[in-house]
């Protein structure tokens, strides 16, 4: 079936993560960051989708917002970091995270070859469309798609099935795009046709599916659509 939608994860996919305390540690005042910046953002991504996953099996779902500031205090106090101006302008970038630099021009080129385009992300309505406005991408896509429509986060079913519903389209014509293993083998699960984009070069998760494409960037993505 050929592919009609091509949806994408939205952070560490589409924008890049590190950037925020990537930035703040390159700024005036913020030396202590600076000693120890890359160890802190690897901290605040694992513990933010670990509250996530946590959250999601509980049944306790808060929004990805409160999440996010969770994972953060707790990488912060693992560093010793305890500076409110830091921490407020760490979730100042968070909400302002630049596209990785292939990212425009792989939209636009799905959008003139005639694909419908989305984000599908754990992120909430306000802090994605925040994204999407810095990153000056809303132009090519057609849908942003937030998991807060059914209060669980990623990678419960009910949360791919928020494009099957919205674009009205069965699963073998969605092409699925994450950076994350874990995200690409529960979409390949649901039944989505699905790219990998392995920016760090990790071993496939052992999971019930795997994905159909490894990539390193989202550069082929327009070529793998057409396959
Ligand atoms: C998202 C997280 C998983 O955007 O990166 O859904």
């Amino acid at each position: 079936m050929p592919i009609k939608v091509c949806v994408f994860d939205a952070y560490g996919t589409l924008f890049d993560v590190a950037a925020a305390a990537r930035i703040a540690a390159a700024e005036p005042g913020h030396e202590a960051l600076a000693a120890i910046w890359p160890r802190l953002a690897e901290d605040w991504r694992t513990k933010q989708l670990q509250y996530t996953w946590l959250r999601a099996v509980m049944g306790e779902h808060a929004d990805f917002w409160q999440v996010t500031q969770d994972g953060l205090d707790w990488a912060m106090e693992a560093q010793g970091l305890s500076d409110p101006d830091v921490r407020a302008r760490l979730l100042a970038l968070y909400r302002e995270l630049a596209a990785y630099p292939e990212v425009p021009d792989m939209l636009a080129h799905l959008k003139s070859d005639g694909f419908a385009t989305a984000i599908l992300s754990n992120g909430s309505p306000d802090m994605l469309d925040a994204a999407v406005a810095s990153a000056g991408i809303g132009g090519n896509l057609d849908a942003v798609l937030s998991v807060e429509s059914v209060g669980v986060f990623k990678p419960h079913p009910s949360v791919y099935c928020l494009v099957t519903d919205h674009f009205g389209c069965e699963r073998a014509e969605v092409l699925f795009v994450s950076s994350n293993g874990w995200d690409a083998a529960a979409a390949a699960a649901y039944g989505f046709t699905t790219v990998w984009a392995n920016r760090k070069g990790e071993p496939v998760d052992r999971l019930t599916a795997e994905p159909d494409y490894m990539v390193s960037d989202l550069t082929t993505v327009p070529e793998l659509a057409k396959r």
